[in-house]
């Protein structure tokens, strides 16, 4: 990437003044069904994704799949793109309908694209970091109950076998999942992600058998690939009582961090689900759907944590009286996230950079064995195109401070190895369709014509110079 004036030309390494360690992992992000498009290209099948879209109501405008980013045919620019910013990773999502587009035979052809795309990133020298489940769920699978059937799990597996068998000779890291709590809770008891289910016991289950699945995925890639690293990504958040002093909002804390936090990290850290999460969903059957063996499989180590992080959530348990409508809060659904005044991105969700820092020092003082990279975090703001190009100040303001607020947990002695932004390139923004735009990079839908925001000048700045 040239040099631009705004920014002014990337300075040698070493001139920061909030330095990051040498070798700080430095990428960005994007998933499958969010860029790629091409939906019926070389033999895909259909994902939940496709069905949900194709639902009216579910996303905004009714936006769907298509064209994406068109990234399924631009993919050699786009990397070329990654290049020219600097990144020394990209995490993308390998779509599990390419791969296996009914649930079971293999699609040879789905499978080429990835591998051009890890050659082509190899090339640029862009180490590959790839998700194997980031949400797009084989609709024939969901149509035989989806992740609330246990043989998901192991249908999974089987995928992650013919993807390691296929790419795991070049990928140094693998993430099993991408935020398997949205998957289970925003997808079956909310209802607001595909499979647009409003089953409290059935996002229950679907937790469980994510989680079985990571510890299926996990054993599948020890056997392939025996030295690549591998871990999973959660999206975390701090939580706290709306006012400290109010049993309600005391009660609704701790049950939103259990649902959202511990409901994860504890099987998968601990090696046990939390007493009181056990006790809070007995009514929604958690306990039925635990068999000998799940939490061995599901505790097996792991080299690394994904945290994603955007916001925290400060929580209430007082009712606003208003009808409960379909919640992802299972059996505490009355809870609410009264705002603090605090600014707020073009999401909606408040600007709180310092929340990172505060998770990732409570991260690595539980689990201190365990390293961290940040694998998500950014903004979406409403971007305008002239003909100097995007200026998006808001987007450099949140990246900047939530770099700073990364630094500060390294300063804390925080074992945090790399930091990926959301998103590389606007992209399809799940129930909120093209309407919201995380990318460093602008994308005009129309013509697909790429225009880097003066947020990636920035951030290609922080990347050369290896710090703030
Ligand atoms: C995360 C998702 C990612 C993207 C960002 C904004 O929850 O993992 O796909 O949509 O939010």
């Amino acid at each position: 990437m040239p040099d631009d004036e705004r920014t002014g030309p990337a300075k040698a390494g070493g001139q920061a003044s909030a330095p990051f360690p040498d070798g700080f992992l430095w990428g960005a992000a994007t998933a499958s069904f969010q860029i790629e498009g091409s939906t019926a290209a070389d033999g895909r099948g259909g994902s939940i994704w496709d069905t949900f879209c194709a639902r009216p109501g579910t996303v905004a405008n009714g936006d769907t799949g298509e064209p994406a980013a068109d990234h399924y045919r631009l993919m050699p620019a786009d990397v070329r793109l990654m290049a020219e910013l600097g990144l020394r990773a990209y995490r993308f999502s390998v779509a599990w309908p390419r791969v296996r587009p009914d649930g079971g035979a293999v699609n040879a052809a789905g499978l080429d694209f990835y591998d051009r795309l890890l050659d082509e990133l190899l090339e640029h020298g862009i180490a590959p970091w790839p998700t194997l489940y980031h949400w797009d769920l084989p609709q024939a699978l969901e149509d035989r109950g989806g992740w609330t059937n246990r043989d998901t799990a192991h249908r999974f597996a089987d995928y992650v076998d013919s993807v390691l068998e296929r790419l795991g000779d070049r990928v140094s890291n693998w993430t099993t999942l991408n935020e398997p709590w949205c998957s289970a809770f925003l997808g079956y008891a909310a209802g607001v992600h595909a499979p647009g289910r409003t089953e409290p016991r059935a996002a229950v289950a679907a937790g469980h058998h994510l989680l079985l699945a990571h510890g299926e995925g996990l054993a599948v890639i020890r056997e392939r690939a025996p030295h690549a690293g591998a871990g999973i990504t959660l999206n975390l958040f701090p939580v706290r009582a709306h006012d400290p002093a109010d049993e309600a909002d005391v009660e609704a804390a701790r049950r939103v961090d259990a649902l959202q936090n511990r409901f994860f990290l504890d099987p998968l850290l601990r090696g046990s689900c939390p007493r009181d999460l056990l006790s809070d969903l007995e009514p929604f059957g958690l306990g039925e759907h635990v068999k000998a063996d799940d939490a061995e499989r599901i505790a097996a180590p792991v080299d690394l944590l994904g945290v994603n992080y955007y916001h925290d959530h400060t929580v209430t348990g007082r009712s606003d009286g208003r009808p409960a409508a379909p919640s992802p809060w299972v059996g505490a659904e009355h809870v609410r996230f009264p705002g603090r005044g605090l600014p707020r991105t073009g999401m909606g969700w408040e600007v709180v950079p310092e929340g990172l820092t505060e998770l990732l020092v409570g991260l690595h003082r539980e689990f201190p064995a365990t390293p961290l990279y940040v694998t998500e975090n950014g903004a979406a703001y409403p971007d305008v195109v002239t003909a100097s190009g995007v200026d998006d100040p808001e987007r450099v303001a949140y990246l900047e401070s939530h770099l700073s607020a990364a630094h500060e947990a390294l300063r804390r002695g925080v074992d945090l190895r790399g930091y990926f932004y959301w998103s590389l390139l606007d992209n399809f923004e799940w129930a909120e369709g093209y309407a919201k735009r995380f990318g460093l990079v602008h994308v005009d839908y129309a013509t697909q014509r790429r225009t880097p925001k003066a947020s990636a000048y920035r951030y290609a700045r922080v990347i050369a110079e290896n710090g703030l």
